[in-house]
């Protein structure tokens, strides 16, 4: 089984990449970190106590992050649009019986890659700011993690939150540079392949004849994005699974082809949140170029309608 720290800001998809990785047989849930995006930290931390005690995993524990940029700032505007008021679609779930843990996210990520060195590997799909603090107080986990696998950012296609930027990387971009820049191991999982991958609508009746409290909340948020897919990318038919395929790419690395490159974020001005990427065979980042959609969507769709089942 592989070690893995899962660190959202559910948010949708994150939910969807959540169902798919805790009851995955290859995965090894040691945390779930949060951070601001879609929504706040904290939001994203209730969201995500809710979701796992739905998913029937309130053991696995849940540590937040700073609600601030990495460069001292507020976060900007939550994505209510896409993601609605409370970041799931305005889904109901019922109350945590667990709180987040005392430690913050950062120390939770040093701590854990010291006790498993080399065996870790950092599933990020948010903004940037926990790993960026994990690396800059203990530099030396750069040398001690597995691989970061990492929704965010473009280098082929434009961007989703203004035409150069995608938003976890815009929402923080010093965040993301800092991390880019520190040479970790990342596979870098951005819209080049992300928006590729399609849930379609039609798979939404399927989840909501399972009747269990999983799959009609699932199905509600679902419904909710696929609403704003449909006025921002009404040919799509369905919604992007972004954050998912992180999830998929840690379980089987073949669902995508990469080249090594070096990954500059762009901070300030009109292009705030671009990444530009370099070939470099000695660069530290894995771009995502290739995805092969069908096996990829198939084995998400049969791992989230087991959880669907069960729960
Ligand atoms: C990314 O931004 C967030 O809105 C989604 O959850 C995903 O992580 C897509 O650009
Ligand atoms: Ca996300």
């Amino acid at each position: 089984m592989k070690n893995v720290i899962l660190d959202v800001d559910t948010g949708i998809d994150d939910a969807l990449a959540l169902s798919y990785a805790v009851h995955s047989p290859e995965l090894n849930i040691l945390g779930v970190t949060t951070t601001f995006g879609n929504i706040s930290a904290s939001e994203a931390t209730r969201n995500t106590l809710q979701l796992l005690k739905v998913l029937g995993a309130e053991d696995i524990p849940v540590y937040q992050g700073v609600n601030q940029t990495f460069a001292g700032h507020e976060p900007a505007d939550k994505a209510t649009s896409i993601h609605g008021e409370n970041g799931i679609g305005d889904a109901q779930l019922p109350a945590a019986d667990k709180k987040a843990e005392d430690m913050i996210a950062h120390d939770f990520i040093i701590s854990s890659v010291h006790k498993y060195p080399n065996d870790i590997t950092i599933i990020t799909t948010g903004t940037q700011g926990n790993l960026a603090r994990a690396i800059q107080k203990d530099p030396q986990i750069v040398h001690l993690v597995k691989d970061v696998i990492l929704m965010g950012g473009a280098v082929t296609v434009p961007g989703n939150i203004t035409p150069y930027a995608e938003a976890n990387i815009y929402h923080d971009p010093e965040a993301a540079q800092f991390t880019f820049q520190s040479g970790i191991p990342m596979t870098f999982v951005g819209l080049d392949v992300t928006m590729k991958t399609l849930l379609k609508r039609t798979v939404l009746d399927e989840w909501r004849e399972k009747d269990t409290l999983l799959s009609r909340s699932l199905a509600d948020m679902c419904d909710f994005y696929m609403d704003a897919y449909a006025r921002n990318n009404p040919e799509l038919n369905g919604c992007a699974l972004h954050d998912p395929l992180t999830v998929g790419i840690a379980i089987d690395p073949s669902f995508v082809k990469t080249k090594t490159m070096s990954v500059n974020v762009k901070t300030e001005g009109a292009e705030k949140g671009q990444t530009v990427g370099i070939e470099n065979p000695e660069g530290n980042i894995k771009v995502c170029l290739e995805v092969d959609v069908d096996r990829f969507v198939e084995h998400f769709l049969d791992w989230v309608c087991l959880s669907l089942i069960k729960n």
